[in-house]
Formats: structure tokens, sequence, C-alpha cells
């Protein structure tokens, strides 16, 4: 690990409502950045939610004035292919993208390059007005490599994509929000409650339910249509074995809210 902070403290964890962790990248120092220590911390910390069954939602946000401000550089200058070709590193990349639950990135500053492809992997990203987003590489020469040449086209179009990545533009939030990367662009005092408002949403709903929602929409990023539409139909027929699902209907039926169980 670079830097000499202490490695058991590289994310904060809490619970802020009931339903929910919030993961606090804290190595602010450093703007966040992405040094191997901190995704295996981060990764623990998934892992821990993704057991935990009272856990229906996770937000991520960073300490500082970063949400993470990329890979680590110092680590890739002196590793060099290895700092990426590394099999824990991208483990942790594939696990969160894997992660079963909700995730909300809070982008509370700059989410630039790794970054913003850990934004890219949360299922809602709300930001902060005075947060700046970017693909920085080019102006290091580099481009994006956990993800962002394959999500960020998506999300934005080609155009506006080939923009950032080609010129490590920085983006606004408020540019961010017009052009799809983001859902919500609020106040800075705003964001944890906003984001947090949005995650309890969710925690209150199925935790059955919510993985098969989330993967159904991924499919939508992965897959040509028809093939998702099978997915979502395939998705659905198997939620439809849930006591969960049972229940919503039920509850509706007799005009009470519904009592779900995780199962
Ligand atoms: N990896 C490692 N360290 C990083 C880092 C990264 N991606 N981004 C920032 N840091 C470190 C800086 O080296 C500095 O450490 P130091 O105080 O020990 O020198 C500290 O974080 C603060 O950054 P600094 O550059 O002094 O802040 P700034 O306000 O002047 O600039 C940025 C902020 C974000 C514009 C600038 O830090 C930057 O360009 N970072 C790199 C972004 C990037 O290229 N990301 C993609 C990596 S592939």
């Amino acid at each position: 690990m670079s830097g000499t902070q202490a490695q058991d403290d590289l994310i904060t964890a809490s619970r802020p409502a009931p339903g929910i962790v919030q993961l606090n990248l804290n190595r602010p120092d450093k703007l966040n950045a992405l040094s191997k220590a901190l995704l295996a911390q981060l990764l623990d910390h998934l892992h821990k939610a993704s057991a935990d069954d009272g856990i229906g939602c996770v937000v991520i946000t960073g300490n500082g004035r970063a949400f993470a401000a990329g890979a680590d550089i110092s680590d890739m200058l002196e590793r060099g292919v290895a700092s990426y070709v590394d099999t824990d590193r991208l483990g942790v990349w594939a696990a969160i993208e894997a992660f079963s639950k909700p995730l909300v990135a809070a982008v509370n500053g700059y989410a630039l390059g790794g970054g913003l492809e850990l934004a890219l992997l949360c299922d809602v990203i709300v930001a902060s007005k005075t947060a700046q987003f970017a693909t920085p590489e080019i102006k290091i020469g580099s481009f994006p490599g956990d993800g962002g040449t394959q999500r960020l086209p998506r999300l934005v179009g080609k155009s506006f994509a080939m923009q950032m990545v080609l010129t490590g533009m920085m983006v606004s939030a408020e540019l961010a929000e017009r052009k799809g990367l983001i859902s919500e662009a609020v106040e800075p005092d705003e964001l944890l409650p906003r984001a947090l408002e949005i995650a309890s949403e969710i925690a209150r709903m199925s935790s059955a339910i919510t993985p098969y929602a989330k993967r159904a929409v991924n499919a939508a990023f992965e897959l040509p249509l028809g093939q998702g539409i099978e997915e979502e139909r395939r998705l659905t027929v198997e939620a439809f074995a849930t006591e969960d699902r049972v229940e919503g209907l039920r509850a509706f039926k007799e005009k009470r809210p519904p009592q779900f169980k995780g199962r």
C-alpha cells in the first residue's frame, strides 16, 4: 500500500438508518485514491453487507473533498502493468460488479477515473452540486481500464463519452445530471440526507426482490433487447417463487402494508 495510513481504517462503516450500511472511502489525504488495500477493505465490508439479512441497501461515499480520484497512480508507477492485472484488484472489481444488493453512490467531490468507474458500478448515483466527474487518464498517457470505456457510452452516448475519454475534461454535477450520468445533483448539505432517503426507500422493499430488479435492469446494459426481455421474464418467473412476492400481492388485496421477510 502507498502512504502511511493504517491498513484497517481505509473504509469507515456505519449504520445511519435501519437496513442501510454506509461505507466511507477514507483516504482523504490521497483524495481516496483506490489503493489495493482500500479496495480489499471495501470488498470485505461488501461481503459483510451481503451476508447480513438485515441490510437492504449500501451507500458508498467519500471522506474529504473527493469521492475517489481514481486508481492509485503511485502504485501504477511503482508496479507498472502488474498493478493493473493484479488478480486481487481485478477480483475486487468483479465482486463489486456481482454484488447483488442495491448500491447507492453519494458523490461528494471528485469522481475521477477509477472513482467514476466505482460510481458507475453503483445502481443509483446522487451527487453534490460541487462534485466533479472525469476520466482524466488520457492526461497521464492512459485511458479508463475498469469499465469506463464501456459503461460511460451506454449512459451518456458515444459523442460525450468520447469527449470525456479523449480530453479528460471535468464535468460538473449539473452537466452530469443533464447527460444521464447521475440521477440527481443536490445541494452539498443535502447529499447524504438525500442518498440515505433513497437508500431507506430501497431498504424498505423486499430484500428478496430488489436483487432481482437490479439484475433485470442491469441486463439492459449487457444484452441485446430480445435477450434482455427473455432475461426479464426468466427473473420474473423466478421471483414469483419468493414468499415476499405472494405477501406483496396479498397485502395489496387486504389493503395493508406488506410485511416483507426477505425470502
Ligand atoms: N493516485 C494517487 N494519489 C493521488 C491521486 C491518485 N489517483 N489523486 C490525488 N492523489 C494525491 C496527490 O498526489 C496528493 O498527494 P500528496 O499531498 O502526497 O502530494 C493528494 O492526493 C492531493 O492531491 P493534489 O493533486 O495535491 O490536489 P489538487 O486539489 O491540487 O488536485 C486533482 C486535485 C484531483 C485535480 C489531482 O489530484 C489529480 O489530477 N489527481 C489525479 C486524477 C487522475 O488522473 N485519476 C486517474 C488515475 S488513473
